[in-house]
């Protein structure tokens, strides 16, 4: 038990950082493992809601831990629940939600279902008075967004979403440096993922086409935006403390012309309200650069997923280094030989430094299933955490809208939570 018993030292150690120096300021949700909180051997049942591919990962999380019980799964594809049941063989099998959250001895559930689903899920459950972790996005458009939000406020039932990257460590001390100003002013935000695939999974029967590729048609999913977009847009967001005022961009299907109906190629831009701009591109024929968050100040740049970050300001080139891209760039013929009076811009390769020692092992999804339980169990809901939930989920589905609309859009005031920056003017729930 003490193994993983989550208290704050214990989590400080799993996540490879010594001490908690300012990590709560700029992470205010870690909270969730405080050692004050004393959830000790409680357990808190849950039921999980759609375990297909996303929803067994995340059991696979809560299995490890002793103090979550997974007690029910609920979902309408025989095959889903056949797994499931391979990892929770005693748990009780509903076919419908609801009769899932008529079991009263279930304190919270896990909502891994197609994203059109997930709103009426969720206010069903919370009026059920469960806790919810609800994975993203959240909701179908951002009226879905802030109904859930309000809805998770006005029972005062815990409400987690599936952003993991808010307890990635490297992602927590990239921000720590950020916020620590490591970097000078955040000038872009660049953000990319690409993949090389149709993102289509086995169909068994042609019948069940749109049912298992829910995510290629517009009535389920927004495809890229809803799916990948909202992890970063959430970092980039976290690395302003802020959320960006408007949004354009264009979407097409550029490649895969197989009858799906989400994008396949998008570029957006979203502007802060000083200006700064960042960039979301998603390619999905094409794997060569990857997926990044790039953040980047005036005295340097940082990009979690690699785990790294570099300074402006690098050691000098050698003179002989300096001498060949004189060379290579022709300045001679001009010039004196020793007239370069300007640094050269090919200086020493920036290998930049690594933000943690070693490689961390978790991406944060342990970590975010880990707190959901111990926020379960103590019934406090970890200030910040739902805010980043619901603006990552709302920045999103005002991209995918700019993008079908081909417009720039504004955030809408009315769906600002009660302060217009969250971060910023800090309210905790
Ligand atoms: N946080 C992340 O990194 C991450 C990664 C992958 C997926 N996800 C999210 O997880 C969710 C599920 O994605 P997935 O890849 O597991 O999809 P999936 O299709 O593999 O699984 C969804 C499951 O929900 C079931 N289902 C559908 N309607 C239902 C209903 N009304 N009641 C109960 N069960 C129902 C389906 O039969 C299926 O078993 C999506 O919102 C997706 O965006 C998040």
């Amino acid at each position: 038990m003490d193994e993983i018993s989550l208290d704050r030292r214990n989590f400080l150690k799993k996540i490879g950082l010594v001490s908690a120096g300012t990590l709560l300021l700029s992470s205010p949700w870690l909270s969730a493992f405080s050692e004050e909180k004393h959830t000790g051997n409680s357990v808190v049942r849950i039921g999980i809601i759609g375990p297909g591919s996303r929803g067994r990962h995340l059991m696979g999380f809560l299995l490890n831990n002793p103090k979550a019980e997974i007690t029910a799964i609920c979902d309408i594809y025989q095959p889903s629940i056949d797994e499931a049941l391979k990892k929770v063989p005693k748990a009780a099998v509903y076919t419908d939600y609801r009769k899932l959250l008529e079991d009263k001895s279930i304190d919270a559930v896990v909502i891994a279902t197609p994203l059109y689903t997930h709103c009426q899920i969720a206010l069903d459950a919370f009026d059920a008075g469960k806790h919810v972790l609800c994975e993203k996005t959240i909701g179908f458009n951002i009226e879905e967004c802030f109904k859930i939000y309000n809805k998770h406020k006005s029972t005062g039932k815990v409400f987690f979403s599936g952003q993991q990257r808010l307890f990635d460590p490297r992602y927590i001390k990239a921000m720590e440096m950020i916020h620590a100003g490591t970097f000078g002013e955040i000038e872009a935000i660049r953000t990319f993922w690409y993949r090389n695939g149709d993102w289509r999974r086995n169909v068994p029967s042609p019948e069940l086409e749109r049912q298992i590729n829910w995510r290629l048609y517009r009535e389920y999913s927004k495809g890229l935006m809803t799916e990948l977009a909202g992890h970063q847009l959430q970092v980039g967001s976290w690395a302003m403390q802020s959320i960006p005022d408007k949004v354009m961009g264009h979407g097409a299907i550029t490649y895969w012309h197989d009858g799906r109906e989400v994008f396949d190629n998008i570029s957006c831009i979203y502007v802060f309200d000083n200006g700064v701009k960042m960039t979301f591109d998603s390619v999905i024929s094409n794997k060569f650069y990857g997926l990044e968050e790039q953040i980047l100040g005036n005295l340097g740049t940082i990009e979690p997923e690699k785990g790294k970050y570099y300074f402006e300001t690098t050691p000098p080139a050698p003179a002989f280094l300096r001498m060949v891209n004189d060379t290579e760039h022709s300045v001679f013929g001009t010039l004196p030989f020793a007239g370069t009076s300007w640094a050269p811009e090919t200086a020493q390769e920036n290998k930049g430094e690594y933000i943690l020692g070693e490689k961390p092992k978790s991406d944060g999804t342990d970590l975010l299933m880990d707190a959901f339980v111990e926020a379960a169990i103590t019934g406090q809901q970890p200030p910040k955490i739902a805010e980043e939930g619901y603006y990552a989920s709302a920045m999103t589905l005002l991209g995918d809208q700019a993008l079908v609309e081909e417009r720039t859009l504004t955030f809408p005031d009315e769906f600002k939570l009660d302060y217009l920056n969250h971060r910023r003017q800090t309210v905790i729930p």
